[in-house]
Parts: C-alpha cells; structure tokens; sequence
C-alpha cells in the first residue's frame, strides 16, 4: 500500500505525491518536481527544504534536533507549530494522507 500525500505548494496547487519507503519528505517533494532547493543535499544545514505541516503531524515527529530548531528559528515564515525541514522526516506509513505546505523561499 502506497503512502500519499497531499503537498500545497507556493501557488496554493495541491499535488497527489507517493512516498516511497526509502525516501526523506524532501527527496519525495524534490523528485516530483516540487520548487524545493535543498541547496546542503539534506544535512540540516541551509533551511531550503523547509515546509509547514498540520499541528497533530509535527507533534506526532517529537521534538526538533538543535540543528533544525536553529536553523529554522532564522527561517523566513517561521511557525512555531508545523515548521520543520523535510529533510529530516523519513518515511513513515502513519503519514499516509497528511498534507505538507511549501514556506516561502528563504
Ligand atoms: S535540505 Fe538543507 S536543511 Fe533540508
């Protein structure tokens, strides 16, 4: 069963994505032609990858690491709830159906 997800990008299109086991959320958005620049290639370090995500979502991920509460804390359109780097989200099938917002580039 494939894990879908619904990704809004800057425009406000929503696009049906599948998410493959072995890819991060960024990777995912990245390889289906999402604008995602992922400049430092998914090592927490340059905030491109950031998104929104719903409220029970980035609860359901625990707590930032440091490098990604810093780096986002500097990042254009932060939320204290629902900002995270998509880099750093692996693939889970609890995520199946959750929606991911684009932030504004940086
Ligand atoms: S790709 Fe650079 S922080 Fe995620």
């Amino acid at each position: 069963m494939p894990t879908t997800i619904i990704a809004v990008d800057r425009d406000g299109t929503r696009h049906s994505l599948v998410w493959d086991e072995d890819q991060t959320l960024m990777e995912t958005l990245r390889d289906n032609d999402l604008p995602v620049l992922a400049s430092c290639g998914g090592t927490a370090s340059c905030a491109t990858c950031h998104v929104y995500l719903e409220e029970p979502v980035a609860a359901r991920l625990g707590e930032r690491s440091a490098d990604e509460a810093e780096l986002l804390a500097d990042a254009e359109g932060f939320r204290e709830c629902g900002s995270r780097l998509s880099c750093q989200i692996g693939h889970d099938a609890a995520h199946d159906g959750i929606l991911v917002e684009l932030a504004p580039e940086g």
